[in-house]
């Protein structure tokens, strides 16, 4: 299976987002990114690292690969459309921010032109000051602003919601996934437990889009 993360705005979160993904599930990792930060914690066996004017090879149906691609269709086309080209699933950070709300939905409609297999991840969300809704994050007003946008300029993508957490620095300060962080430590199981459910959202997401896939092989063997 491959899944590709995708934005073309920088600081959403792809990164952390691919890693978390890498780390958990034991996928691959493709990225073409310059000052890639895999070495050393992605087994070099497990890495494809290429430069963004290059294409990726393809990856055979049976290995489970995550792309991380950095920069725009635009300027670093071969890349991502030869990553765009081989998704499953394309997951796309997007923050509630004007920038990142209108970058993320021109992002999504030049993805719409390779897959309609889109997840979105609306990410670095916070609490408003007044706001009270316990730990349901689909209620909160950022969630809901992100949600609103992409479906009313994108089309009716699922959406998932994603807090606004410091354990996406200790993924990289520790080398290790946010489950694997909370494994690790008793303080961090209690305060990541909220972001790590929201990742089990993402993977069952995931989990549904491998079942599809298979059950499309299966129907037209
Ligand atoms: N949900 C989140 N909560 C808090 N911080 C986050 C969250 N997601 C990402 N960040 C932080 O935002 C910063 C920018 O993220 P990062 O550079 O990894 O994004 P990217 O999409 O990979 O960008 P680029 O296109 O430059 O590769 C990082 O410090 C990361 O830890
Ligand atoms: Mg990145």
């Amino acid at each position: 299976m491959n899944i590709v993360v995708y934005s073309g705005k920088g600081g959403d979160g792809k990164t952390p987002i691919a890693t978390n993904i890498a780390l958990d599930k034991k996928f691959g990792v493709c990225t073409n990114e310059h000052f890639h930060v895999f070495d050393g914690f992605i087994n070099e066996d497990n890495l494809i690292a290429i430069k963004a004017n290059e294409p990726f090879p393809n990856i055979p149906s049976e290995f489970n690969v995550v792309f991380d691609l950095a920069g725009s269709i635009t300027e670093n086309s071969v890349s991502i459309t030869s990553a765009l080209t081989q998704a499953d699933l394309v997951i796309v950070p997007v923050s509630n921010e004007v920038k990142a709300l209108t970058a993320g939905i021109g992002t999504i409609k030049e993805i719409l032109r390779f897959t309609n297999n889109i997840l979105i991840v609306a990410t670095k969300l916070e609490k408003g000051r007044k706001e009270l809704f316990g730990d349901d994050w689909y209620q909160s007003r950022e969630y809901l602003n992100v949600k609103n946008q992409v479906h009313h300029y994108a089309g009716d993508l699922p959406v998932i919601p994603l807090k606004y957490s410091k354990v996406f620095n200790t993924i990289f300060e520790q080398e290790m996934s946010i489950r694997q962080i909370m494994n690790s430590d008793p303080l961090a199981k209690h305060n990541f437990k909220q972001v790590a459910e929201q990742f089990d959202e993402i993977y069952k997401h995931i989990e549904g889009v491998k079942n599809d896939a298979k059950q499309r092989i299966a129907k037209s063997a």
